[in-house]
C-alpha cells in the first residue's frame, strides 16, 4: 500500500516537471520571438534581378534573422515558409516535438517559382537534430534543376551530419546541386547568444561563400 502511495506521488511530481519545463519553453521562446520581430524586416523585397533566393522556415525568429542577413548580403528575395501546425505556443511545440523527424509538412507556400535564381538558400532551425520538417516538404515540392543549394539552420547545441547528408540527397534527388551547409550555435541557456552576435556569426559564415 506505502509503495503504490509512493509510485502515486512519484508520477504526479514527474508530471508537473514535465508541466512546469513546458510553460518554462513556451515563455522562453514567446520572448524570443518578439524581441526577434523587433529586429526583422518585414519589408525587404530584395532586387528584381537577383539570382538569390533565400526561403527559410522559423518558429521564435532565429533562423528570420539568419534568413534576413543572408538576404541582405545577396540582396536576394525572401520567401517565409509558413507551417501554420508549429506556430509559437504550446500546441506548435507539441507539433513540433511530435513531428520533428518527419519529412513532410503543410508549408505555404508549397510551389515556388524558381526559373529565375541560380542559388537557393535553404533554411531552417534543427529539430532533434536534423532540419525541421518544412525545409524538406520546400525541397519535396520544388525542382531544383541547375540551381546551387545552400542549406543553412540555426540551433543550440548539436545537429547529425547524417541528416545534412540526408538532405543533400534530397536535394540531388530534385536535381539540385548541394554546395554547402552554414549554421550558427546559439548555445544552451543561459549561455545563449544573443541577436547581434547571431547575427556576427551569419556575417562570418557568409564570408567563406561567393
Ligand atoms: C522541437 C524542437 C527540437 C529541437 N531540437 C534541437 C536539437 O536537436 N539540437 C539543437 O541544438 N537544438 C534543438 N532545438 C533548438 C532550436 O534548433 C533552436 O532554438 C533554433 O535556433 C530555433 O530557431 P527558430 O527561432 O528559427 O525557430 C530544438 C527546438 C525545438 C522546438
Amino acid at each position: 500500500m506505502r509503495a503504490k502511495k509512493v509510485a502515486i506521488w512519484f508520477v504526479i511530481i514527474a508530471l508537473l516537471l514535465v508541466a512546469g519545463a513546458a510553460v518554462t519553453i513556451v515563455q522562453i521562446e514567446n520572448w524570443q520571438f518578439r524581441r526577434n520581430a523587433e529586429m526583422a524586416n518585414y519589408e525587404w523585397s530584395g532586387s528584381q534581378e537577383s539570382k538569390v533566393l533565400v526561403a527559410y522556415f522559423s518558429r521564435s525568429g532565429n533562423t528570420e534573422l539568419m534568413a534576413m542577413e543572408i538576404a541582405k548580403h545577396y540582396n536576394a528575395n525572401l520567401v517565409h515558409l509558413e507551417a501554420e501546425d508549429y506556430r509559437i505556443g504550446f500546441r506548435g511545440l507539441l507539433n513540433a516535438l511530435k513531428d520533428s523527424q518527419s519529412h513532410h509538412a503543410v508549408i505555404t507556400p508549397e510551389k515556388v517559382d524558381l526559373s529565375r535564381y541560380e542559388t537557393i538558400f535553404i533554411g531552417s532551425p534543427i529539430w532533434w537534430y536534423s532540419p525541421a520538417p518544412p525545409v524538406w516538404q520546400f525541397v519535396e515540392s520544388n525542382d531544383f534543376t541547375d540551381k546551387g543549394v545552400v542549406l543553412f539552420n540555426t540551433f543550440n547545441s548539436r545537429f547529425k551530419q547524417k541528416y545534412i547528408d540526408l538532405f543533400k540527397e534530397k536535394v540531388k534527388e530534385k536535381h539540385g546541386r548541394f554546395l554547402k551547409h552554414i549554421y550558427v550555435k546559439r548555445e544552451r541557456m543561459p549561455r545563449q547568444i544573443g541577436p547581434q552576435e547571431l547575427l556576427e556569426k551569419v556575417r562570418f559564415e557568409l564570408k567563406e561563400l561567393p
